[in-house]
């Protein structure tokens, strides 16, 4: 049985002030059915682990460098997200994808090392509104997903996200049907490469444009396991929704 996982990703938002929407989850859910993480700025990924301590929400970074140390200035490496009490580690998301050039080898050499470091590593991959167009949708995906997940991926230390590009804070969701069928590829796609214990273990996020108002219907998918949110994991009280309806 997979644990049902909410995940927030704060993108480039957020300051020591923002912390005190962390205190108003925990407050909310002290005992959560589900996991939670929430993936703010490299800056507050120490801030958040320490004001979270023994609670149920679990912090992550939103990227990392694929070495362990070295002259690469402005980059994080796994070990430092792990020192600075992070358990988990975005990688792949597509804003780092077009905003940084990061290819798929690019994504897999930095999950090889939040693993090797024992990070959990949520790996990003969805098509653009253009490629969906096209029809080509599965084709990306699957090429996304045999380039960015290395080798030694368990359902202990991978997360799959799904995130159509163009479904990214616009508001636009596709169709619960359009959902299902991507997830279902992903999940045929795990398991035809790792073997059915392995591929039905890893847990697949839907993210984009996820608010408490449509959760309830995208978790109602079928090998949904929970969501990537960006905006509305920003404010507890939205998140709380989300949380709730998982
Ligand atoms: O990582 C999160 C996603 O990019 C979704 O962002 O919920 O603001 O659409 P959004």
């Amino acid at each position: 049985m997979r644990k049902k996982l909410a995940a927030g990703n704060w993108k480039m938002n957020g300051t020591t002030a923002s912390l005190a929407e962390v205190d108003a989850l925990l407050a909310a859910h002290p005992a959560p059915g589900c996991e939670i993480l929430l993936c703010p700025p490299a800056t507050l990924v120490s801030a958040m682990s320490a004001r979270i301590g023994d609670g149920p929400i679990h912090t992550g970074g939103q990227d990392c460098h694929a070495e362990p140390s070295g002259a690469h200035t402005g980059d994080i490496a796994a070990g430092m997200l792990v020192d600075a009490g992070a358990s988990h580690v975005i990688l792949g998301h597509s804003e780092r994808r077009q905003d940084h050039n990061e290819s798929d080898k690019d994504v897999r050499n930095k999950a090889k090392a939040a693993i090797a470091a024992g990070l959990v590593a949520v790996v990003c991959c969805g098509e653009s509104d253009a490629e969906r167009e096209a029809m080509n949708t599965l084709e990306i995906i699957s090429g996304q997903l045999a380039g960015s997940i290395p080798d030694n991926v368990t359902g202990e230390n991978l997360v799959v996200a799904y995130e159509p590009i163009w479904a990214i804070g616009t508001g636009k969701v596709p169709t619960l049907d359009q959902i299902g069928e991507v997830h279902d590829f992903i999940r045929t796609q795990l398991e035809r490469r790792f073997g059915e214990g392995v591929g039905r273990s890893v847990r697949l996020l839907y993210g984009g444009s996820v608010k408490p108002s449509n959760a309830d219907d995208i978790f109602a998918v079928s090998n949904v396991d929970g969501a990537l949110v960006g905006g509305a994991s920003l404010k507890a009280a939205d998140f709380s929704g989300i949380i709730t309806a998982l």
